[in-house]
């Protein structure tokens, strides 16, 4: 039965995937992880899948430098929660070929534990969130796989160059349409923790959208800096991209394949739970004005 949401324009009805209202019900971390593969089995069977699974064609040959190619060089970044680290990769950089490709470097070892999220599972997320944006094609997550690199396994993800310049006008413009796709992303993959320093713009003028470890939890727990569009409709053409691939069976059979290799089973089902409800009702969650905002320490 359609349940009205409080706080929100008029009858709407509840989304359980998606709204932070209503009935929800904390998964602890254990009981999420019952019945999946642990550890390094899991890193395994996820890494057997090769990096150009679930890529975006243009993505294929930076993945594959991220899985395979000699690291050159590698040091810790500080500040991160994480043990995060900065590596150089023995193969071009895919935007400057004269410049060695660098690359941030996740490893399980290093994650900090998290009251609400399974341990080690963070580096996963990385992965399985690269794999929602390719399979919107979207392009705003830099490529990320799983590698078993210098302290074991993790993820490795292109290291981004921002842009040192004011945009123009007509590139602002561009820039916030683009936040639009990234919140619709976001929404989907319940993201927990959307840093506005995290959103980087590239040379390019395109936004990059780092640090995408604490998702898919399988209840409402959005945290962003992109909130003020809560409650407004999607873009007609972002709209588009979530009913396209929630109508495509073929797609979506593939990526459930794919993100159950790295997620639980009841984590994938919330999941397209979501792409769903986003498709039927194209309006982004209302968060709450203190719960659902990041932590922005810096
Ligand atoms: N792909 C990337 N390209 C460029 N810089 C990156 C990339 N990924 C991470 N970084 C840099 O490394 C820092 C730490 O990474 P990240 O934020 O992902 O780790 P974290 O442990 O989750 O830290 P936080 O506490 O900031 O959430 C980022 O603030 C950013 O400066
Ligand atoms: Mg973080």
């Amino acid at each position: 039965m359609a349940a009205s949401r409080p706080g929100g324009r008029g009858r709407r009805r509840l989304r359980p995937h998606l709204d932070p209202m209503g009935d929800r019900r904390l998964v602890l971390p254990d009981e999420l992880e019952t019945g999946v593969a642990h550890g390094r089995e899991r890193f395994e069977t996820a890494l057997a899948a090769g990096p150009r699974d679930g890529a975006r064609i243009q993505d294929e040959e930076t993945l594959v430098a991220l899985a395979e190619a000699a690291v050159e060089g590698i040091g810790e970044v500080p500040y991160g929660s994480n043990a995060v680290f900065l590596v150089q990769l023995a193969a071009p950089d895919p935007h400057d070929p004269g410049q060695p490709m660098r690359a941030v470097y996740k490893p399980a070892r290093g994650e900090r534990p998290l009251w609400d999220f399974p341990r080690r599972t963070l580096y996963l997320r990385e992965a399985a969130t690269y794999l929602v944006d390719a399979a919107l094609d979207l392009g705003h997550v830099p490529p990320t796989t799983l590698r078993d690199g210098p302290v074991g396994p993790g993820s490795m993800q292109l290291f981004v160059h921002a842009s040192d310049r004011n945009p123009s006008t007509t590139q602002a413009e561009r820039l916030e349409a683009q936040l639009k796709d990234v919140a619709m992303l976001d929404a989907l993959v319940n993201n927990a923790d959307r840093k506005r320093s995290h959103l980087m713009v590239t040379a390019e003028t395109r936004i990059a959208a780092i640090d995408n470890a604490l998702t898919f939890l399988p209840y409402p727990r959005q945290r962003t800096a992109l909130i003020s569009l809560g409650g407004t409709a999607l873009p007609a053409s972002t709209a588009a991209r979530v009913r396209a691939l929630n109508a495509d069976e073929t797609r979506m059979t593939a990526l459930h394949e794919r993100l159950s290799r790295l997620l639980s089973a009841r984590e994938v089902d919330a999941f397209e739970g979501r792409v769903r409800e986003l498709a039927e009702d194209p309006t982004y969650p209302s968060l709450d004005d203190w719960d659902g905002r990041p932590f922005e320490w810096w």
